[in-house]
């Protein structure tokens, strides 16, 4: 039973029947060539392309990922404050900054800071110099316990491995705000789905069946979405709102 949607490109409509779907999932970095080929046109969103591009900062694939999940969930979850949880560079909470005026604030958090997360910041800004005042970027573990929690903080995550995906949710739960992430690592041993969701739709969909339940018990409203499989094969997005 195959329960990995596909969907179609929507920020970047021009890889839509592509001739090379291999550059999609490919991490080699985004090049000038590739950005002077594919985004080369004056708007916000290409200008921030070409700089990444310039720098040699991201791989292809982290790009587009980044981008077509923001563009999918941008609508459903944008709040004045928006958590970027376990976001590595940080791309997914910087396009809120950059894109959504109705978002103010945005946290980027995780244990590790890559260098490419500075870089990017910077670049940004020097684009949308708006995002600079928006973000706020910390080094920490995430906790459930956490003094940045507030009511109502959009929770958003690209490739939180495994149970990290989980305590987005908690996070989530406890902020009562909206969620979107992308899960990725499901470790069978860290399953609780049953036994025979997991005998009958493979233990990805079971985890994240599971946690549509938990995350519907507590209130929310719940879609699944994904972004294209030529980006990755980890490209279920869950995503919802809190029915209060
Ligand atoms: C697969 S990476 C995803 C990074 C980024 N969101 C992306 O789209 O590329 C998972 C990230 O989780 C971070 N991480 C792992 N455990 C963490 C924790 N307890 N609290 C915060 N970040 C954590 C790692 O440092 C890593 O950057």
């Amino acid at each position: 039973m195959n329960l990995i949607a596909n969907s179609r490109f929507k920020f970047f409509p021009q890889f839509n029947d592509f001739d090379r779907p291999e550059w999609l999932s490919s991490r080699q970095k985004l090049q000038p060539q590739f950005a002077d080929e594919y985004f080369n046109s004056d708007s916000l969103q290409d200008k921030f392309l070409q700089g990444i591009a310039t720098d040699r900062l991201l791989p292809v694939k982290e790009v587009l990922e980044s981008f077509e999940l923001f563009g999918r969930v941008r609508k459903c979850v944008r709040r004045p404050v928006v958590a970027d949880l376990c976001c590595g560079h940080g791309l997914l909470g910087i396009l809120f900054a950059m894109f959504e005026r109705d978002v103010e604030h945005v946290i980027l958090i995780d244990r590790n800071e890559p260098l490419s997360r500075q870089k990017l910041i910077a670049i940004a800004s020097r684009i949308a110099p708006w995002v600079a005042d928006k973000i706020d970027n910390r080094v920490a573990d995430v906790k459930i316990s956490s003094d940045w929690i507030e009511p109502d903080i959009a929770v958003v995550s690209a490739h939180a491995c495994g149970v990290l995906s989980d305590l987005c949710i908690d996070v989530a739960i406890k902020t009562g705000g909206p969620i979107a992430i992308l899960p990725c690592c499901y470790p069978r041993s860290a399953c609780v789905a049953p036994l025979a969701l997991q005998t009958q739709f493979g233990i990805e969909a079971a985890f994240d069946i599971d946690r549509t339940y938990r995350l519907e018990a507590a209130g929310y409203r719940v879609r699944w979405g994904s972004i294209p499989q030529e980006i990755t094969p980890m490209n279920r997005i869950l995503y919802g709102s809190h029915r209060g």
